[in-house]
């Protein structure tokens, strides 16, 4: 979206908003397909990436399946047309009841641990089940989101496939897929095409009989800062359809190729807008005040994540180096720290590139700040598709929900 068109936005929506273009996720979506070449392909969103409604039914409208991570996801999805057995349910650390909430609705459950199987065997024998691996693979972004090795809570251990197989045949569950997840933002395709390996390993003849697909999880990494090093997912699609083909030979039939991308099909599509309402010299820095702040877009805080950052009100002034921040009551509350922009002036817009995955979503009203606005762009044309609720329904549906404020 040009600057043009996100000012007109800015102007017609407010500010803080979030602007997603959906016509980008379509590109995204097909250009992923197009990658993986299998005709027993599926695509679950992993809509802990951003589980805005508008985005959710458009994702519908592709034919994507979901992946889903808690029953506020569950709910959420069948809410926007999915239907229950196009949604996988990932389920950490989840309690007795919520198997039993998650289970009974039907939707085939992915499992990462023995104590959460033996539970779910012992409960449900005879039904089908996922069963997922830590692929014993370090790759990822940052620290906090690498979701393969021995410092991760996620997956069944390699060496624990034997036991896992036992407690499955005890209860007659019958395992109709196994998966693993690396981590978010995989820099090489290389531990891509090893987590899958050590997949295939977990299939040895007999052990799993009734596979019907193999899912490898999400992590497609997208380029955020400039001449970031990006792997290219056509080259990537092919290595992975050859290995996944050899496979399938080896073990008698097609299955299913499935992948859980989040990151891949909407961070790029998604901006933050936000306004300048404070310009500050703080003896060598230059602090630049907007109207939004780190609960609003905690990437930056969280995983020291780069967002590009645009002054679209003035894209030709001279840069100059600038502490973007938040109006929230820490210091760490920066979008980005000594970036240089063209020059800040009180009242521009800023455009927070690359925030449509795991910005809203991770999102929180702390200091009693509501959440921004969220516009969708399709084919071109801008509508809302969430309200910015005002300071005082905020506190309303709070006090609403207290009894000592009824
Ligand atoms: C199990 C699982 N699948 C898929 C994803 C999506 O990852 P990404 O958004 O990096 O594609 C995640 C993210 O953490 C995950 O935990």
């Amino acid at each position: 979206m040009t600057p043009d068109h996100l000012i007109e936005i800015a102007d017609q929506f407010g500010t803080p908003t979030y602007v997603y273009d959906l016509d980008q996720i379509k590109v995204q979506y097909q250009t992923f397909k197009t990658a993986f070449p299998w005709p027993l392909l599926k695509i679950c969103y992993a809509m802990k990436a951003n589980y805005n409604p508008s985005v959710l039914k458009a994702f519908h409208k592709l034919g994507a399946g979901i992946d889903a991570v808690s029953p506020g996801d569950l709910h959420m999805a069948t809410a926007c047309g999915f239907y229950v057995k196009d949604i996988i349910y990932t389920a950490n650390n989840i309690t007795d009841a919520e198997m039993k909430e998650i289970a009974e609705t039907g939707v085939l459950m992915n499992i990462g641990s023995l104590s959460r199987l033996e539970k779910y065997g012992r409960t449900y024998p005879g039904t089908r089940v996922c069963l997922r691996f830590n692929p014993d693979v370090v790759d990822g972004a940052h620290d906090k989101i690498k979701t393969g090795g021995d410092l991760t809570k996620f997956g069944i251990l390699l060496e624990d496939a034997d036991t896992a197989a036992a407690v499955t045949r005890r209860y007659d569950l019958k395992v109709t897929g196994l998966h693993e997840h690396t981590g978010s933002g995989l820099k090489k395709a290389d531990s891509i095409l090893k987590a899958m390996e050590q997949i295939f390993s977990v299939a040895v003849p007999g052990r799993f009989p009734d596979l019907e697909f193999l899912d490898f999880g999400g992590g497609f990494k997208v380029a955020y800062e400039p001449d970031e090093p990006d792997i290219d997912i056509n080259i990537l699609g092919r290595a992975v359809v050859d290995r996944f083909s050899g496979f399938c030979d080896r073990y008698g039939r097609k299955l299913g190729l499935w992948f859980e991308p989040g990151k891949y099909l909407t961070a790029n599509a998604g901006t933050l807008l936000v306004e300048v309402n404070t310009i500050k010299r703080n003896r060598s820095r230059i602090i630049c005040g907007t109207n939004s702040g780190f609960p609003q877009l905690i990437r930056p805080m969280f995983y020291d994540a780069w967002h590009t950052i645009d002054n679209i009100s003035h894209p030709l002034g001279s840069p100059a180096v600038y502490d973007v921040c938040g109006n929230i009551c820490e210091t760490g509350d920066l979008f980005a720290a000594g970036r240089a922009i063209p020059e800040i002036r009180e009242s521009d817009i800023l455009a927070i590139r690359d925030a449509g995955a795991y910005c809203y979503a991770m999102g929180g009203t702390y200091n009693l700040r509501p959440m921004p606005a969220e516009v969708v762009v399709e084919n071109g044309v801008p509508r809302l598709s969430r309200r910015r609720m005002t300071p005082q329904e905020l506190v309303e549906s709070i006090c609403s929900e207290s009894p000592d404020m009824v």
